[in-house]
C-alpha cells in the first residue's frame, strides 16, 4: 500500500505530492498545522485539535479553506486511504503561492495540505526506561501559543538536545530560569505531596492537547493540578517529571541536563497517567 497525500483537493501518491516553490509556507513560515493522533483507526481528541487549528489560522488571519465538516471528512479519507489505524495525521494550511512580498499578497488561495502516516506511542519498555531532557535557553517569540510552521527555534533545540543524548529540548527562560515547554512537548513535575505542576496556558507555551486531557484526567483521578510556572532548579528537584504530546502521549523523564530526576526511575504518577491516557486514546473518544 503506497501513501496518499492530500494537496489542495486532490489525492496524490505522498512521493509526488508538491506545493509551489512561491509558497509563502515555504518562504514566510506563513502557515500553521495540526498533528492529530491516530488510535485503532479513531482520531485522538479530534474537536479540541480542530479547536485549535481555527485559533492558530484567526491569529495568522488566515481564512478556514472550508467548513469543519468538509474538513473532517478529507480527514476521514486520509485515514481510509492510507488504511493507518494507530498513526498520525499531520494538516497544514498556507497562506498559499504568491509574489515574494512579505505583506498579504491581495488575492492568494490557501495552501492545504494533509499527510498520514503509521506510527505508535512510545511503548512499555521506553515508558518504563524514560527518558533525559537538556534544558536550552527560550529564545522564541510571544506567540508561542499559535501553532505556527515557523518552528526553527524548536529544530535547534531538539537537534542539540539529541547531540547531548537527550530526548527533548527544555526552553528555560533565563531571566528568572523558568521552564516554559518542550520542543514539541509540553513540560509537567510532579512536587513532594503528589500535585502535578505544569506552566500555564499563555502565549509563552503550545496548550498541548494532551496536556488539557491529562490535566482532566490527572483531576477526574483525584490528583491535584497547579498550573503555575517552575523553574528549572524546582524541576531538577522534584519527585518526578514528565512530557505530553500527541505523539509521545505521557512519557516519563529521568535526568534533567546532569541532574537524575528522584532515583532515576520513571514515577508512579507519569506511569499511571501514562496508563490512564492510553485508555482514554484508545477509547477514541471524540467528543473532547
Ligand atoms: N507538537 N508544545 C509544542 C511546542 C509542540 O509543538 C507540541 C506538539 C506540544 C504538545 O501539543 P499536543 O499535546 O497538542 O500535541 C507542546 C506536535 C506533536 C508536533 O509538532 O509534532
Amino acid at each position: 500500500m503506497s501513501r496518499v497525500a492530500y494537496v489542495n483537493g486532490r489525492y496524490i501518491a505522498h512521493s509526488a505530492a508538491t506545493v509551489s516553490v512561491e509558497d509563502r509556507g515555504f518562504q514566510f513560515a506563513d502557515g500553521v498545522y495540526e498533528v492529530v493522533a491516530i488510535d485503532r483507526g479513531h482520531f485522538v481528541d479530534e474537536l479540541p485539535h480542530l479547536d485549535r487549528w481555527d485559533r492558530s489560522l484567526a491569529a495568522l488571519r488566515l481564512q478556514p479553506a472550508m467548513p469543519r465538516n468538509a474538513l473532517r471528512q478529507i480527514m476521514r479519507e486520509m485515514l481510509r486511504r492510507n488504511r493507518v489505524r494507530e498513526g498520525i495525521l499531520y494538516m497544514q494550511l498556507t497562506r498559499g503561492a504568491a509574489r515574494r512580498d512579505a505583506p498579504f499578497p491581495r488575492r492568494s488561495q490557501p495552501t492545504l495540505v494533509m499527510t498520514c502516516r503509521r506510527q505508535s506511542l512510545p511503548g512499555p519498555v521506553q515508558v518504563e526506561a524514560g527518558v533525559a531532557v537538556l534544558s536550552v535557553p527560550e529564545i522564541r517569540w510571544q506567540r508561542c501559543d499559535v501553532k505556527s510552521v515557523a518552528l526553527l527555534p524548536n529544530v535547534l533545540a531538539k537537534q542539540r538536545a539529541r547531540e547531548q543524548g537527550a530526548y527533548e529540548a527544555w526552553f528555560t527562560r533565563q531571566s528568572d530560569g523558568v521552564v516554559t515547554e518542550g520542543g514539541s512537548t509540553n513540560a509537567f513535575i510532579v512536587t513532594g505531596d503528589g500535585a502535578l505542576v505544569t506552566h500555564p496556558a499563555t502565549n509563552a507555551i503550545l496548550g498541548g492537547i494532551t496536556r488539557d486531557r491529562v490535566i482532566s484526567l490527572a483531576k477526574a483521578a483525584g490528583m491535584t493540578v497547579h498550573e503555575r510556572p517552575f523553574t528549572l532548579d524546582e524541576a531538577k528537584a522534584a519527585r518526578e517529571a514528565f512530557m505530553t504530546s500527541t505523539t509521545t502521549g505521557v512519557y516519563p523523564i529521568v535526568r534533567i541536563d546532569d541532574a537524575t530526576v528522584a532515583n532515576g526511575k520513571p514515577g508512579s504518577v507519569a506511569l499511571d497517567l501514562n496508563a490512564r491516557y492510553r485508555i482514554h486514546s484508545a477509547a477514541g473518544a471524540t467528543l473532547g
